[in-house]
């Protein structure tokens, strides 16, 4: 059984759509041995709780220094002894410590097709909004490993959305949500759970087999 942990800021469907895919058996050989957020409010934390998954939230504004709030958030991670940490919609910098201690064992969705719209500032809505002001026609999502680097980590899978005429940021962030995120994020930790995605020279390869 891999042991996953998910680390959280917000509404949390993607941890949603992850909690469905264990209890429905397309996320297989996996359990959710944790949930961590840095915001108490994080609707995410009472989805964890009505599936009876521990969760917990550990703020950066409960801490004196950014170094002691990066050795608490190591320890707690390091407590559930996770083999794979998801990021899913994650909003804190995770520390070099914590990166270091789990090569290629975090991986974290991004709305957009990295390259596009990603990197320092490009989170959440702002993405879409980036999306709409530059005109493109075609979005999505990605889902990759996390390095030292924002948004630089191996690609595992991305899924592309249209754009559609009248748009507005919230309702394209909705579409890439139901259309790619709650599809690909599922699929590629089942893919990591059945020991089918690889990384070499920072790349991945996938096995699609059966
Ligand atoms: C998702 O759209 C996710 O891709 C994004 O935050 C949202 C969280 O929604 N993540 C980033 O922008 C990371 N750079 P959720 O809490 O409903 O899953």
């Amino acid at each position: 059984m891999l042991r996953v942990v998910v680390m959280v800021s917000g509404g949390g469907t993607n941890l949603q759509a992850i909690i469905d895919g264990v209890e429905n058996g397309t996320i297989t050989n996996t359990e959710i041995v944790g949930v961590i957020s840095n915001n108490k409010n994080a609707y995410a934390l009472e989805r964890a709780e009505k599936h009876g998954i521990p969760g917990e939230c550990i703020s950066p504004k409960e801490f004196d220094s950014r170094a002691a709030f990066n050795e608490t958030l190591l320890a707690r991670v390091n407590h559930y002894q996770p083999d794979l940490i998801v990021l899913a919609g994650f909003l804190v910098v995770i520390p070099a410590e914590m990166i270091q201690s789990y090569p290629n064992r975090i991986i974290n969705i991004h709305p957009s097709l990295i390259p596009s719209f990603c990197g320092t500032g490009y989170y959440g809505l702002k993405v879409h909004e980036a999306a709409l002001a530059r005109g493109v026609k075609v979005v999505g999502a990605t889902v990759h490993f996390v390095d030292e680097g924002t948004d630089t980590g191996p690609i595992i899978l991305q899924k592309a959305v249209s754009v559609e005429q009248g748009d507005t940021p919230e309702v394209l962030q909705r579409r890439v949500m139901e259309q790619a995120e709650w599809v690909i994020m599922p699929r590629a930790i089942d893919l990591i759970a059945n020991g089918k995605v690889t990384v070499e020279n920072g790349k991945t390869s996938i096995k699609y087999s059966e």
